[in-house]
């Protein structure tokens, strides 16, 4: 890439809780935590990055939509949203830029309705499992991605 790259991060539903959420299953992090903690890596790598969390289906529809021509690469974690929202993977389908979705817990090991996702056949990889450190190994995926030439070529 010739500039500098342009991530972001999407949150989705009651991931604003965090900290207080089951914290059994999410930790005790808050959100403002975890932002310092992508901004800094963001920062480390050379990277500018927005981020931005809605608990509607439709603002996440037109975050994603945005995407096509402000970012580079999409970091999304769409909570429930990953399980359940058709709009949202068309919208992400709808993408060129590379999109890794991420999730702080381990959606495999947990309920039946988590362990399918609508998103993950349309995006470039999945990282799940390592709490708010996810969205650090999302960020470093996505730039990873962004410095190698597409498969096949
Ligand atoms: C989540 C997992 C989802 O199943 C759940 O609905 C969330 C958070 C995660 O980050 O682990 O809200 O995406």
């Amino acid at each position: 890439m010739s500039h500098t790259a342009r991530l972001l991060v999407l949150h989705g539903p009651n991931l604003n809780l965090l900290g207080t959420r089951e914290p059994e299953i999410y930790g005790s992090a808050t959100l403002a935590e975890i932002d310092v903690r992508i901004r800094e890596e963001c920062q480390a790598l050379g990277a500018e990055v927005r981020i931005l969390q809605s608990n509607h289906e439709g603002a996440l529809v037109d975050a994603i939509q945005g995407a096509r021509t402000t970012a580079d690469a999409l970091i999304l974690n769409a909570a429930a949203y990953t399980h359940t929202s058709v709009a949202i993977r068309d919208a992400v389908a709808a993408l060129q830029v590379p999109v890794v979705e991420v999730h702080l817990s381990n959606v495999f090991a947990r309920e039946r309705f988590r362990r399918r996702s609508l998103l993950s056949d349309v995006v470039s990889g999945v990282i799940s499992g390592f709490g708010p450190e996810s969205y650090v190994l999302g960020v470093r995926a996505a730039l990873s991605l962004l410095s190698r030439p597409p498969a096949g070529r």
